[in-house]
């Protein structure tokens, strides 16, 4: 699938997000070495830090189909301008599945980093 395509796909799930309280509909396509992918959508609570992100929930659904090792994940706003980039847990949860690619949607297009870019001296086991 073409980065264009992971991005409508992203764009689609995020119009399903539920986001009454911050009002940002974000969504997020984790991607798998063979292609497979996966969207999640931000999901809000009333109790705010009950909130779901849109990562976390493409993640769940990539783990809850069995997959584990993931190559990418794209990530969007639909309520943005600027490039919307991923909170510290989200990066977090990305570097539990081996996550090596971040592309970001933004204004002037994609935007893509490594994972280790925008994480650096991420904590691991072997921190432990
Ligand atoms: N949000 C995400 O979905 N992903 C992020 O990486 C950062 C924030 C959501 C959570 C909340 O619903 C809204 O954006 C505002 O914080």
């Amino acid at each position: 699938m073409s980065t264009k395509d992971l991005i409508a796909e992203a764009r689609a799930a995020a119009a399903n997000a539920h986001a009454p309280y911050s009002g940002f509909h974000v969504g997020a396509v984790a991607i798998a070495a063979d292609g497979s992918h996966y969207a999640g959508a931000n999901v809000e609570n009333v109790a705010y830090g009950s909130t779901i992100c849109a990562e976390g929930s493409a993640i769940a659904a990539a783990v809850t189909a069995g997959v584990k090792k993931l190559d990418s994940i794209v990530v969007t706003c639909l309520d943005v301008e600027e490039a919307f980039y991923p909170c510290g847990n989200c990066r977090q949860l990305m570097a539990e599945f081996g996550v090596e690619r971040v592309i970001v949607d933004g204004p002037d297009g994609p935007v893509e980093h490594t994972l280790a870019e925008i994480l650096p001296f991420a904590f691991g086991m072997r921190d432990n």
